[in-house]
């Protein structure tokens, strides 16, 4: 089809719907890129699944509450509010922690090197709580984690855990949270447009590079890279 042609007969569809579709493309291309689960060794399982827990575990109910220090509206601050809310009562972080020790996948000093350089431009991205970045990249991780978790229970499996209540768990909720932070990013646009000149997918990129740590670990190719940074 000619495009010019479909780009008259098409409406231009509105910033929040444009953005959702290059989230889903992001993780899409993030999907994409996992390598297939039955070719991968024993310490390769182990330390995808142990830099998942290590980025994740400690830093995710951080982020979210990043995200709802950045919001201005009442109704996205709700929607975060309830985010949190089931992380924190049903305490996520021990329910992946469990899913890690079942899978003799707790991070080690090596794995906390590895993500290092990544997870700090990611937290000092959400340091900078930038409202729309922030909501699109907590919105995209959302989205992300959802789509993971058949990949990740297969490799607990393929590690000999049946501990399955955190992928469980992660496959349903985040399809309603991801659909929230999306609501949420709407009211925001609503009343508080970004700067033309803003780069709405700074976050994203930051954490696609550091999921792709996670799943390729540069560190086994290259040898003892630490990036010229030392893990605290
Ligand atoms: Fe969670």
């Amino acid at each position: 089809m000619n495009t010019t042609t479909l780009n008259l007969q098409t409406p231009s569809p509105s910033l929040g719907t444009s953005i959702q579709q290059q989230v889903d493309e992001a993780i899409g291309n993030l999907m994409a890129s996992l390598p297939d689960p039955k070719k991968l060794s024993a310490e390769q399982r182990r330390g995808i699944i142990a830099r998942y827990t290590a980025v994740l575990e400690g830093n995710f109910i951080y982020w979210m509450t990043g995200a709802l220090l950045a919001v201005n509206t009442e109704q996205a601050r709700a929607i975060i509010v309830d985010n949190l809310h089931e992380e924190v009562r049903d305490s996520h972080p021990n329910m992946l922690r469990k899913f890690a020790l079942a899978a003799h996948a707790i991070p080690t000093e090596a794995d906390a090197q590895t993500i290092y350089r990544d997870l700090t431009n990611v937290r000092l991205f959400v340091g900078r709580l930038a409202t729309v970045p922030l909501l699109i990249t907590m919105a995209f991780f959302e989205g992300f984690i959802q789509k993971f978790m058949a990949y990740l229970s297969e490799l607990a499996s393929d590690q000999g855990s049946a501990e399955m209540e955190y992928t469980d768990v992660h496959g349903v909720c985040d399809i309603a949270h991801t659909q929230g932070l999306f609501n949420a990013l709407d009211e925001e646009i609503a009343v508080n447009s970004p700067e033309p000149d803003t780069n709405l997918f700074e976050g994203v990129g930051l954490l696609s590079s550091l999921i792709r740590t996670i799943v390729h670990n540069p560190t086994s190719i290259h040898g003892a890279k630490t990036n010229g940074v030392k893990p605290v």
